[in-house]
């Protein structure tokens, strides 16, 4: 993976207790415990984990995440546990499961059992293609207990937060004439003003002939569908969380069924994570070229797959229907280390919704 940044750095290192497999297009996979490789598509966040590769996906189809140093970990780790409990009854965490990844507990690796994970539904996993974004939302990136040092950091980092509500962490877009990626880290995001952002974030959309005005107007309805439960509850506050947005960048259209993968929510009797690929039609609009902070991932490199037919046999493709336009977009809520509980409105995090769509919404408009 080429992306830079937080993720970048430790892409290369040699990993330790590593076995090496050739895939089908002959390029080396790393193979580490317990048959989990590091998460192809991972756009942002920390590169921990098992020798620091990051987001580990399980040869189920689920993702890893480890378990970050307290409080942040045990506080991530508490809230995918109280909304995902059985006994659960509170209809605000209820209506939240929607909105974000399934939880299907933790997970150790036999061979480091001092090692924590959150295993969670991985969201890219039913596309072909996956076009990722992760976008922080809020006026403020650290919590009320965050140190003076720690607030001057994260302000710092993007000093117009509080005024735009959001920021663009990291993100790939899929290119059809090149069969690649386009990636942008998060510099790329806090070098975005007031005046460039609508441009910065259509970039994300536009697959390098069109702009997929379809899938603007889907997450558009997914982000609208999270600012109702945001505006109804009064339970919980969220600093330095994300939305990851996902629409399907293949223009092909797949119906047909194979590699059912185990299916991780049997012992947790938490429901099945779905699994389907899909296409949706694209509208045409202007093209303009972009060539600042981008780097290229092609698709022979084995990670990201060489043909679909190749991709359709990775781990977690399982069953492929075709199914409604709906499904060719996610919007999830990722990233919880720092959610604490209130008796008032999360207004900054709405702000940050709201700045949000009405940007979507400017970008459909032109
Ligand atoms: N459930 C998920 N499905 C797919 N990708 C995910 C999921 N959770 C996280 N990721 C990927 O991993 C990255 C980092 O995850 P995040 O929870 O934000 O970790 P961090 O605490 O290091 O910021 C995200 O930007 C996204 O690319
Ligand atoms: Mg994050």
């Amino acid at each position: 993976m080429s992306a830079d940044g937080q993720i970048m750095d430790s892409s290369s290192r040699t990993l330790e207790k590593l076995e090496n497999e050739n895939n089908k297009n002959g390029s080396v996979k790393q193979v580490l415990l317990d048959g989990c490789v590091p998460f192809s598509h991972q756009v942002a966040g920390h590169k921990c984990g098992i020798n620091n590769t990051g987001v580990l996906q399980h040869p189920d189809g689920t993702i890893l995440k480890q378990l970050q140093a307290p409080p942040r970990g045990p506080r991530e780790m508490n809230f995918y546990t109280q909304v995902f409990a059985k006994d659960c009854t509170d209809k605000r965490l209820l209506d939240l499961q929607q909105h974000l990844p399934k939880f299907y507990g933790t997970w150790m690796p036999r061979e480091s059992p001092h090692e924590l994970y959150l295993k969670l539904e991985d969201v890219t996993r039913r596309f072909l293609r996956p076009c990722i974004m992760d976008v922080k939302i809020g006026r403020r990136s650290y919590d009320p207990f965050a140190s003076k040092e720690k607030r001057e950091e994260q302000i710092s980092k993007y000093p117009l937060m509080e005024e735009i509500g959001f920021l663009l962490l990291g993100m790939r877009v899929y290119q059809i004439n090149s069969d690649s990626y386009i990636t942008h880290d998060q510099f790329y995001g806090r070098s975005l003003g007031k005046d460039t952002l609508k441009y910065g974030l259509s970039r994300f959309f536009h697959n390098g002939q069109e702009l997929q005005r379809h899938a603007v107007s889907l997450i558009i309805s997914k982000i609208r569908s999270i600012l109702r439960w945001f505006e109804i509850q009064t339970e919980l506050h969220f600093y330095a969380s994300s939305l990851l947005l996902v629409y399907e960048g293949s223009p092909h259209t797949i119906n047909k069924s194979k590699h059912k993968p185990a299916d991780p929510a049997t012992e947790h009797q938490q429901g099945e994570p779905q699994s389907k690929a899909l296409s949706f039609q694209s509208s045409l609009t202007h093209s303009r070229p972009y060539c600042h902070d981008i780097q290229h991932e092609r698709n022979t490199n084995g990670k990201h797959g060489g043909s679909i037919e190749e991709q359709d046999e990775e781990i977690g493709m399982g069953d492929k229907k075709q199914f409604g336009q709906e499904e060719t977009v996610e919007v999830k809520m990722i990233d919880f280390a720092h959610v604490f509980p209130s008796d008032s409105p999360d207004e900054s995090y709405m702000y940050g919704l709201r700045n949000l769509l009405s940007t979507l919404e400017q970008i459909l408009k032109d």
